[in-house]
């Protein structure tokens, strides 16, 4: 049964009528035209569809769409301000870390919600949240490398 859902992506208040199989990857994606968040296995193996809710990285395939309500979302959508990317995607590509890309978004928001959590997040701790992601194409050094990077450039980011 439809049903409506109140809640906030990017910053944006969002009112969206949902149906009751629906996850949090349908609404961006479908329903919000967000498709920087990317499907993958749909089985909680890939990572590609992970925001940011409340604080916490989620797997948006997997999300109940009806638990959103009062929630606050961050996409990939809402990290570059004013045409420039966020220090973590800069540093991704300045490590080489992207290629096709299409794993790139859950890898940004993965990272956005440790490095927000604890800057200082030991290398055991980085890998550890880098375990939960596939890449098909570019090898998991150079991602290591663009997250230890990433995570100095936050430190030196100066506030916009
Ligand atoms: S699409 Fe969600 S974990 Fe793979
Ligand atoms: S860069 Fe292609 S899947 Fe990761």
């Amino acid at each position: 049964m439809a049903q409506k859902i109140n809640f906030r992506v990017n910053g944006v208040r969002r009112t969206v009528e949902i149906e009751g199989w629906e996850k949090l990857i349908d609404v961006l994606r479908e329903k919000l035209e967000l498709t920087g968040t990317k499907r993958g296995c749909e089985d909680l193996t890939c990572g590609t569809c992970v925001v940011v809710v409340d604080g916490v990285a989620k797997r948006s395939c997997s999300l109940a769409a009806t638990k959103l309500e009062n929630t606050e979302v961050l996409t990939i959508e809402g990290l570059s301000s004013g045409g420039n990317l966020h220090p973590i995607q800069k540093a991704l590509i300045d490590a080489g870390a992207v290629q096709c890309g299409y794993c790139t978004p859950g890898i940004v928001m993965e990272l956005y919600a440790l490095f927000t959590k604890n800057p200082n997040a030991s290398e055991e701790e980085i890998i550890e949240s880098l375990s939960h992601h596939l890449c098909r194409c570019t090898g998991y050094e150079a991602i290591m490398e663009g997250a230890k990077l990433a995570q100095s450039y936050l430190k030196t980011a100066k506030p916009s």
